[in-house]
């Protein structure tokens, strides 16, 4: 595993209110002191920076900074620039790094993001979620497809990477009309990366009750393979190339920050309920959890020596099927030089997927066939089984 290439992910857990689908790490804006939670950050990544050090990481170059939420475009700019200024002073940034804020697409945050371009950051991704306002509504979104497309008119004026986030496939939608409207809202908008996602009904949300009581209802496998290989086509029609299964993105224009997660790369969590994996100098991948709650993670972390939820080696099988999983995310598919154990490649199971053209290698890499990308974790699951058979 490359030794100098790292990614830090920044988690700001607050929001203006909670979305009846989210299962985040996001909580109701309340009362806080930016000056501690920068004590926080600074002392989090100088504990971080310590243990790399520790691990013989030499010569580290950020690819990627990532402020994830939450809803980090609520932070002051300020804190966001004292952030970035600190990891500064003890690391190295690529010449090409890549600074992402997500950000919701209200005037409150257009008004700020001047403030943040010169903070440093070089990416927006946009929660732009819904195109019309009753797709938005039925997302429990607060601002509207308006509003939302004077923002985002506006603020590629000032940010030219700008990521977009959509939920598509939602029981209130008509496939004609969800065409109609993303090809002209790719008409009317020079986005450079789109990431469209299924609506996931997520365990402990509102719309997971609301699911079971029977009130909401998702759409069924075979309109939601419609929705999604027409919502491929318009995309591909627009010269964005499908990176992974949910994302795309203009030539070089796709996330690095993600990228790490799904290459399995090095790439180190700060803030509430963030994650952290590493690589060590005995090629073993360890895990860092920090403490979920907003208020505990603040506290141990306010302390001189502080402490983390968990820090575990993840298990040598878990962290091979990880690799995997994550890796067949990716239209190029997974690098199986990753991999310690390949002979599940010879399972029946694998070499029948091979045969009907469903699996792929080609330069050492295994890779799902885009046009099953939407049965992506069935095929998942029967090359992991085969793998802990084999
Ligand atoms: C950390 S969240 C959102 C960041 C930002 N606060 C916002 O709401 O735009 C990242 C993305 O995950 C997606 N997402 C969150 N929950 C989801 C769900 N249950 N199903 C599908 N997509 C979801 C949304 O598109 C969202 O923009
Ligand atoms: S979707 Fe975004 S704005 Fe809504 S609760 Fe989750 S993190 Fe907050």
């Amino acid at each position: 595993m490359s030794m100098n290439k790292l990614g830090i992910y920044i988690h700001w857990p607050y929001c203006i209110s909670k979305c009846p689908y989210c299962d985040f790490n996001s909580h109701k804006v309340q009362n806080y002191d930016p000056n501690e939670w920068l004590s926080a950050y600074e002392n989090q990544i100088k504990y971080f920076k310590e243990y790399l050090v520790s691990q013989n990481f030499k010569n580290i170059k950020l690819s990627s900074i990532f402020f994830g939420g939450g809803t980090p475009s609520l932070m002051p700019p300020k804190l966001v620039e004292k952030i970035l200024l600190f990891i500064n002073k003890l690391f190295n940034f690529d010449k090409n790094i890549e600074i992402t804020l997500e950000s919701n697409p209200t005037n409150l945050e257009l008004n700020k993001i001047s403030d943040f371009k010169s903070a440093g950051v070089n990416r927006v991704s946009l929660g732009v979620q819904g195109l019309n306002d009753r797709d938005l509504k039925y997302l429990g979104r607060l601002h509207n497809a308006s509003e939302t497309f004077v923002v985002l008119d506006l603020m590629q004026k000032i940010i030219d990477n700008i990521s977009v986030d959509l939920i598509y496939a939602l029981s209130c939608q008509n496939l004609e009309i969800w065409n109609h409207e993303l090809q002209t809202f790719l008409k009317n908008f020079s986005i450079k990366h789109l990431s469209a996602y299924q609506l996931v009904i997520e365990k402990g949300t509102k719309f997971y009750h609301l699911f079971n009581s029977g009130e909401l209802k998702t759409v069924s496998d075979n309109l939601y393979k419609e929705f999604y290989f027409s919502t491929k086509n318009i995309l591909k029609d627009n010269k964005f190339d499908q990176y992974e299964i949910s994302n795309f993105s203009k030539p070089n224009f796709f996330s690095k920050h993600n990228t790490i997660y799904w290459k399995s790369d090095n790439w180190i969590g700060v803030g509430p309920g963030a994650i952290s994996r590493i690589w060590n100098d005995k090629n073993e991948r360890i895990e860092f959890e920090n403490f979920k709650k907003p208020e505990t993670w603040l506290k141990n972390c306010l302390q001189k020596k502080i402490n983390l939820k968990k820090i575990l080696t993840i298990d040598f099988d878990v962290s091979e099927q990880e690799i995997l999983m994550m890796g067949l995310r990716l239209n190029e598919g997974v690098d199986l030089n990753k991999l310690q154990h390949t002979t599940f490649l010879n399972n029946d199971e694998v070499l029948h997927l091979q045969k009907k053209g469903i699996i792929n290698i080609k330069k050492n890499k295994l890779m799902i066939h885009q046009n099953y990308f939407n049965v992506h974790d069935y095929i998942v699951r029967k090359i992991i089984d085969s793998y802990l058979s084999s």
